[in-house]
């Protein structure tokens, strides 16, 4: 009986749009990074934050009223970094699925953008979406 070599796993797939927005060190931990992007033909602002280490992107903007996140004070969470919170009237979401938190906007979520960090830097590997700038 003739025994089988395991088949090594595929190296994660780069993809060709992956577009710079800033080093990582630009991104603490519960901190946010604001950037613009062109999402589905119109210029929007959005954001990277950073919970447990692990980086998230959105469209910055609020499911509540179209207000950004960050409207009102820099800081994107709540002040027991567990959960973002808009700075306009406290609603909060879940920081990995941007799902809404607050009663008010249940079932609704933040717009999420795919964003990748390799290399000491973070990406944005959304399709269709067309980095416009990012704040250094
Ligand atoms: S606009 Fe964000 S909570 Fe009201």
């Amino acid at each position: 009986m003739a025994s089988e070599t395991p088949i090594p796993a595929a190296p994660l797939a780069w993809p060709k749009h992956a577009a710079p927005i800033c080093p990582s060190a630009a991104l603490a931990e519960l901190g946010r990074h604001r950037f613009r992007v062109l999402y589905r033909g119109t210029p929007r602002e959005a954001i990277l934050v950073r919970f447990q280490g692990v980086v998230y992107g959105y469209l910055n903007q609020c499911v509540h009223m179209p207000k950004e996140l960050d409207c009102e004070q820099p800081r994107v969470f709540d002040a027991a970094g567990e959960s973002i919170r808009c700075s306009m009237h406290g609603i909060t979401y879940v920081p990995a699925t941007g799902a809404c938190l607050s009663e008010i906007c249940a079932g609704e979520s933040l717009t999420a953008l795919r964003v990748q960090e390799r290399d000491g830097m973070l990406y944005l590997t959304e399709k269709r979406t067309t980095l416009l700038g990012t704040d250094l």
